[in-house]
């Protein structure tokens, strides 16, 4: 443990603190999430962003290969011989002007930051890496998670790596097969349960108290630790500098959390001048953040969230007996655990929330594919929000923009397939039949 790093509870009435060699994940005293805060006095943070490149010269030492803990003086909770690389955060950020042009922006102005390429092959692995190296400071020996597939992929990797039991709780029918088979493959066990994610959520929180297991979902505040890293490699990626936004797909709401404090902190320490805009974009078949922000107004306020407003929206699906349906399975999330934080981070960056139609979100997949690199359904949401954002003229073509693309395109490929073969949209790819005949397929090349 260091003594530079705390966690206190971030609901302002209550402000409890705790050391970090605690395994709480709520308040004890609230029942709120709990942040990771520092004493940064006690760090040598460096005096400018860039001075972290320098790490780049070490890559045989694997905190400074790790795309997480090169920044690791603005994630100082545990001393380096906890801290749990795989190779995580080796991702890149590509300017994309062919994506550009179906959402309208100018040339250069779209960037795409690919996540799927990371171990695991989504963002979690960001966050896995710090949470892991809390699990292994505070002695932990078995973990487990609730997930929509990609936290559980992730938390089997790390868990196999750092000698952790690992079970993980998935939806059943609701996970995309890409990651189903990570989770299997990276040796977890797998409880399939009849119902949806945050039905998956209730019940591993409820086990992890009975049993004492770690546990690996963005409720654990050092996991969003993790996750702040991707916004450092962002601004490295744009040569220090910060977009005008970041767009990122709305689930659990982790992602925005985390950003909105990595950009708190770094303007807090003078190592940027201005905070981006971020846009949060659910699906329409699991719009929670939409409706309580756009519709009911629901608002960070100081800390003093109206809880009456959350509580009846809740009431209201519980009485419709309401399950969240979206192609985009990774966000299929009625309840999500970091609401309060995002709504604080939509403060912080004066953020904007939308929701896309599983068509949009399809259709802007394939885009991705066939001019980036791909990505998973959920993060081409970004790229649909980001066009209605255009349209609306929210954003100027000739703003900055980051993407988070959160996952890789073979997680969901029984989508993509579908999108393709079946022609269900605009931009379908499906293959074409031949004869096994030499001048047939010669004829059919085009
Ligand atoms: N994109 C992908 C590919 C995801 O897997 C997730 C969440 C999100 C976006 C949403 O991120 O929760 O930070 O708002 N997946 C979780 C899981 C819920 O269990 O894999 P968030």
């Amino acid at each position: 443990m260091t003594d530079s790093a705390y966690q206190k509870c971030i609901n302002p009435a209550c402000g409890a603190e705790f050391d970090c060699g605690q395994t709480l994940f709520k308040c004890p005293a609230c029942g709120e999430l709990l942040d990771i805060r520092y004493n940064w006095d006690k760090t040598e943070v460096p005096g400018e962003l860039n001075e972290f490149a320098r790490r780049w010269a070490n890559r045989d030492n694997p905190l400074d290969f790790s795309g997480v803990w090169r920044f690791r003086e603005l994630l100082n909770f545990c001393e380096d011989k906890y801290k749990v690389t795989i190779g995580e955060g080796q991702t890149i950020l590509q300017q994309n002007d062919a994506v550009a042009e179906y959402v309208d922006m100018q040339p250069g102005c779209l960037y795409l930051q690919y996540e799927g390429l990371n171990p695991s092959g989504s963002f979690k692995d960001n966050g896995m890496a710090a949470a892991f190296s809390h699990a292994k400071m505070v002695g932990a020996t078995s973990c487990a998670c609730a997930s929509t597939g990609n936290t559980s992929a992730s938390v089997a990797l790390y868990a196999h790596h750092c000698n952790l039991k690992c079970t993980v709780f998935i939806g059943s029918g609701r996970i995309a097969f890409g990651k189903l088979s990570q989770g299997m493959d990276y040796g977890a066990q797998t409880i399939q349960i009849r119902g949806d994610f945050d039905d998956c959520m209730r019940q591993v929180q409820d086990v992890c108290a009975k049993l004492g297991l770690y546990l690996l979902n963005s409720l654990n505040p050092f996991r969003l630790e993790g996750q702040k890293t991707i916004m450092y490699r962002i601004i490295e990626g744009l040569g220090w500098q910060v977009p005008d936004w970041i767009i990122v797909p709305g689930g659990n709401l982790g992602n925005s959390s985390a950003f909105g404090k990595a950009f708190a902190e770094l303007k807090q320490l003078g190592l940027i001048k201005q905070i981006p805009r971020m846009a949060i974009i659910n699906a329409t078949g699991a719009d929670t953040l939409t409706e309580l922000v756009n519709n009911k107004k629901l608002t960070w306020n100081a800390g003093k969230v109206q809880q009456a407003i959350i509580d009846s929206f809740y009431a209201d699906l519980t009485a419709r007996n309401f399950s969240p349906h979206t192609c985009a399975s990774a966000i299929e999330i009625s309840r999500p655990v970091n609401l309060k934080k995002c709504l604080r981070a939509i403060h912080i960056c004066n953020g904007v929330v939308r929701a896309v139609t599983d068509e949009e979100i399809c259709d802007a997949k394939a885009i991705i594919g066939k001019y980036g690199l791909g990505c998973e359904p959920a993060s081409a949401a970004t790229i649909a929000g980001l066009k209605h954002l255009r349209a609306e003229g929210i954003i100027a073509g000739d703003e900055r923009i980051v993407c988070v693309l959160t996952g890789h395109p073979l997680k969901d490929p029984n989508l993509t397939v579908n999108y393709h073969k079946e022609k269900q949209g605009k931009f379908s790819n499906p293959p074409i039949e031949a004869p096994n005949d030499f001048d047939e397929i010669v004829k059919l090349i085009k």
